[in-house]
């Protein structure tokens, strides 16, 4: 009988594209899905540590799962940035946890759950610790990207590099995911090439990184065999070629992909870091209709001290003219940050020049979270001295300036004509689609089930919540 699967995701795109290509690899296999833990054999959790809540939400939903395990019995999988930070404690404290996997060993991982389902004791070639039937697959190690990270849908994500070199302060994912490595450009072009391909015909491509635009494949890197089975583009060497490529960057990667996109497709990318914002990236977002003029900017904060203390690596006057820059070049940009509240010693005054940089740029919209210290960080340090009151207080501000910009911008559209890409049926009304624009706003509009995977020419007309109510209009 097949084995049967469940996978619960926390955290951010890349935690879900990585779920995603487990399942793509349990199905090759012929495992099968599930929709609740207790039908499963194998219950897969994959992690966040980003803030202490997703942590805490973790240890609650490790709670539940040991009760749903005495009534039905399954292997308990904890993946994720939290089983690579708490490796040890957790496999102490969460016995119900039976295989463990750390950030760079999860491609043992399906060679480890099928050596299981025969019945064999560990698979050939993964090294963990079993201990009464428990494995911790946590060694160090060079993170190996999947090859393929969706199964079905007109949009997916495509990672492209992984971790992060740039040690912010408060964050921990540069010690969760390690240092940043780029993925060849031979294996992204072979994962493109398939899912735009007749056969699977995705439309919509989010290119993947923490920091995707300091994507840099090493210079002299030698043309990976194993890779050039397919064959390359144009803009790569020959199979078998002892030549040596020169280093390809963000642009590059961009340019040498958007070569291999058929007539309608879209191409967008995230998490932008504002340092790594090139006039040749700017540029190439003016140029190509094909690359979504939506930009993810993360600001963190609008006051110079506070960012400095952040080790962002830019003042607010820099990001101020960057934005510029990019709204004169790339007319019709539309520009979503985070904001990060609450950061130690934070003052009244500081709080104030954020506000103050919220209101200047009048983002399209924004992640909003306050400050939560992640031991083993250099903020860490520093003690976390703005109470919760003043924090939560701080945080309302901003939440509610941006809502009052985002409802502003909004209402600036409506009225207007923009092409969507219908992805599925409303599911609160089976007479109206739902869609997405070029900017990733949702649009529900009545239309015809025929058009799902399409793109389409709609009037924005009225918006419920943040979703826009169009009308569909020839063209
Ligand atoms: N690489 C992206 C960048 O440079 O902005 C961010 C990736 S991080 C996973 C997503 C967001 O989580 C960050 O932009 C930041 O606002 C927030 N974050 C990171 N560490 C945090 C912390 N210690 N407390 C609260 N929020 C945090
Ligand atoms: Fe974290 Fe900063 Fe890296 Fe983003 S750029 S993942 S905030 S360390
Ligand atoms: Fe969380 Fe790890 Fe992503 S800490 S936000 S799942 S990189």
């Amino acid at each position: 009988m097949a084995k049967r699967y469940y996978i619960e995701t926390y955290g951010c795109q890349m935690n879900k594209a990585e779920s995603s290509s487990l399942e793509v690899d349990l199905r090759a296999r012929g495992w099968e899905p599930v929709d609740r833990a207790d039908a499963a054999d194998v219950v897969v959790v994959n992690t966040c540590s980003v803030r202490q809540t997703a942590e805490d939400r973790l240890w609650g939903r490790l709670g539940l799962l040991k009760s749903a395990k005495r009534r039905h019995p399954f292997r308990l999988v904890l993946m994720g940035c939290m089983a690579e930070r708490l490796k040890g404690e957790i496999f102490l404290e969460a016995p119900q946890v039976d295989v463990l996997v750390g950030s760079f060993q999860k491609h043992h991982l399906v060679e480890l759950l099928e050596g299981e389902s025969r019945g064999a004791n560990s698979a050939e070639g993964v090294e963990g610790t079993g201990q009464g039937g428990r494995v911790a697959l946590t060694g160090e190690g060079e993170y190996r990207f999947s090859s393929l990270h969706s199964l079905n849908e007109f949009r997916v994500f495509v990672p492209v590099m992984h971790g992060c070199d740039n040690y912010c302060t408060y964050c921990i994912v540069p010690y969760v995911r390690g240092r940043e490595v780029s993925r060849s450009p031979e294996s992204i072009l072979r994962e493109i090439r398939g899912l735009v391909s007749p056969r699977r015909k995705v439309r919509d491509i989010t290119l993947l990184g923490q920091n995707v635009n300091s994507y840099r494949y090493p210079s002299g890197a030698p043309t990976g065999r194993a890779d050039r089975r397919e064959g390359a583009s144009g803009a790569l060497p020959p199979h078998g070629s002892r030549e040596r490529l020169p280093a390809l960057g963000f642009p590059g990667l961009l340019r040498l992909l958007l070569g291999e996109l058929p007539g309608e497709t879209w191409l967008r990318f995230m998490t932008s870091h504002p340092k790594d914002m090139s006039d040749e990236l700017i540029a190439l977002l003016a140029e190509e209709n094909a690359l979504c003029r939506h930009v993810h900017l993360p600001v963190q904060h609008g006051s110079d001290r506070v960012l400095q203390a952040m080790g962002r690596g830019y003042t607010s006057g820099h990001y101020l003219r960057l934005v510029d820059k990019i709204r004169k070049i790339v007319p019709g940009v539309s520009l979503t940050t985070d904001i990060l509240v609450g950061f130690p010693r934070e003052s009244a005054e500081d709080h104030r020049w954020n506000l103050e940089l919220m209101r200047a740029v009048e983002f399209a919209d924004a992640f909003m979270y306050r400050y939560n210290p992640r031991e083993g960080t250099r903020a860490f340090l520093l003690g976390d001295d703005v109470p919760d009151p003043v924090k939560q207080e701080r945080l309302s501000e901003v939440i509610e300036l941006q809502r009052s910009i985002t409802r502003k911008r909004r209402r600036l559209r409506l009225g207007t004509v923009t092409t969507v890409l219908v992805e599925a049926v409303s599911r609160k009304n089976p007479e109206e689609l739902l869609a997405r624009t070029e900017w990733d706003d949702t649009v529900v509009f009545p239309g015809d089930p025929k058009t799902i995977g399409s793109f389409v020419r709609v009037c924005l007309e009225k918006i419920a919540g943040n979703t826009f109510r169009g009308r569909r209009v020839p063209g």
